[in-house]
């Protein structure tokens, strides 16, 4: 995607062909700054601390981070310490493993010394297959958006709601649930998003909205408890969110608040739909509420907030009592039954175990 018309991915190699470059999402929307990550380590520490966040995006940097350690030391031992390492940054986006597997695969046959340039060719092959990957969910979801303009009077407005971030900033470039948002925009389709603001940090109200504004896509953000009173209004027309780990069965997991948007939309038939990239889905597991780990982290992103003084200076204050206890869960579950689509790159599909096993039959089979 453009930013000041000058085209971006999330993650790229440097000029030196091996440092690898990504944008620091911690510092967005009020600065755009790239961070060079020179070891596996800083690629560890990128994920932990979220300067790359949003699970194919995890995945991409697992994998440069792969690379990054087969380029210090490409032994069995050192190989198997970094996937160890990437793999204990994040619980709960599942793409993390899948990357970190994927090099696994592509690297241990090999003899040390073909290890770094393989290792660099499959996290490559790993980034651009997210983009192609995220641009087929767009190509999916494109006719949902065209259908429900179809719908309605000439020119009038295609509502959608989203929460979180799984834009291009999430993913490689195009995103997950803007994918098909960005190419109805591009088709001339008069769209609206609504934009869940997403606390504790705020990824709708900071990089959707980011995101959103730079594309001239019409949004508008709202704070996370809006979107039950706009659908009891007739103010949306389909729910679309990203997902950090979708089950064998279709439960799917994303940022915490998502169920709560999916029971208001059934309860408004809205339709709620999920942008799902193949490597998201976890074909190990069924129950999503009894099986996938749900990150827990700082009780200080629920306690304070961050923002931009008049002046132009970041500047964090704490918005609780002090001595009150604080809890943050980072993701929950939205179970199948309440999902009405899953817009994979292989088309729209149905949150059961025989639609999701009948279009990657290739993946039940590793699994
Ligand atoms: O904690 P984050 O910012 O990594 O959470 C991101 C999300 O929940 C996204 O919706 C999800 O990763 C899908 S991204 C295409």
């Amino acid at each position: 995607m453009q930013v000041d018309g000058t085209p971006y991915r999330t993650i790229w190699l440097g000029d030196d062909g091996e440092t690898v470059e990504i944008i620091d999402q911690t510092k967005l929307p009020h600065r755009f700054e790239i961070a060079r990550l020179e070891t596996m380590e800083d690629a560890a520490t990128a994920i932990k601390d979220m300067l790359v966040r949003g699970a194919p995006l995890i995945g991409a940097t697992a994998a440069y981070g792969m690379a990054l350690a087969a380029r210090s030391d490409p032994s069995n031992h050192a190989l198997s310490t970094a996937y160890n390492q990437l793999h204990a940054t994040r619980p709960t986006a599942i793409n993390l493993r899948w990357a970190l597997d994927e090099m696994m695969q592509a690297l241990s046959p090999l003899s040390p010394s073909e290890r770094p340039a393989r290792a660099y060719e499959r996290a490559a092959e790993i980034a651009d297959e997210d983009v192609e990957i995220n641009r087929g969910i767009g190509r999916a979801g494109l006719p949902i958006i065209e259908a429900i303009c179809a719908g309605k009077r000439p020119g009038e407005t295609v509502n959608i709601l989203t929460h979180c971030n799984a834009g291009w900033l999430a993913t490689v470039d195009w995103g997950t649930a803007t994918a098909p948002i960005y190419m109805a925009h591009e088709a001339g389709i008069p769209v609206h998003v609504w934009v869940d603001e997403t606390r504790p940090r705020n990824q709708g109200a900071s990089l959707t909205a980011w995101e959103l504004g730079h594309h001239g896509v019409p949004h508008t953000v709202i704070a996370d408890n809006t979107g039950g009173h706009l659908m009891q209004h007739g103010l949306v027309d389909m729910v679309i969110v990203g997902t950090d780990r979708t089950t064998a069965s279709g439960d799917v997991c994303n940022k915490i608040g998502t169920y709560l948007k999916a029971l208001a939309a059934r309860d408004n038939a809205v339709p709620f739909y999920v942008g799902l990239p193949s490597p998201t889905i976890d074909f190990r597991v069924h129950d999503g509420v009894k099986e996938i780990p749900i990150e827990e982290r700082s009780g200080d992103e629920v306690a304070k907030i961050t923002g931009r003084t008049a002046a132009g200076e970041i500047e964090t204050v704490t918005i609780i009592p002090d001595g009150s206890p604080v809890a943050n869960y980072a993701f929950d579950v939205t179970p199948a039954r309440l999902v009405t689509g899953l817009v994979t790159e292989r088309g729209v599909i149905e949150p059961t175990a025989e639609a999701i096993a009948a279009a990657f039959p290739e993946r039940v089979r590793v699994a």
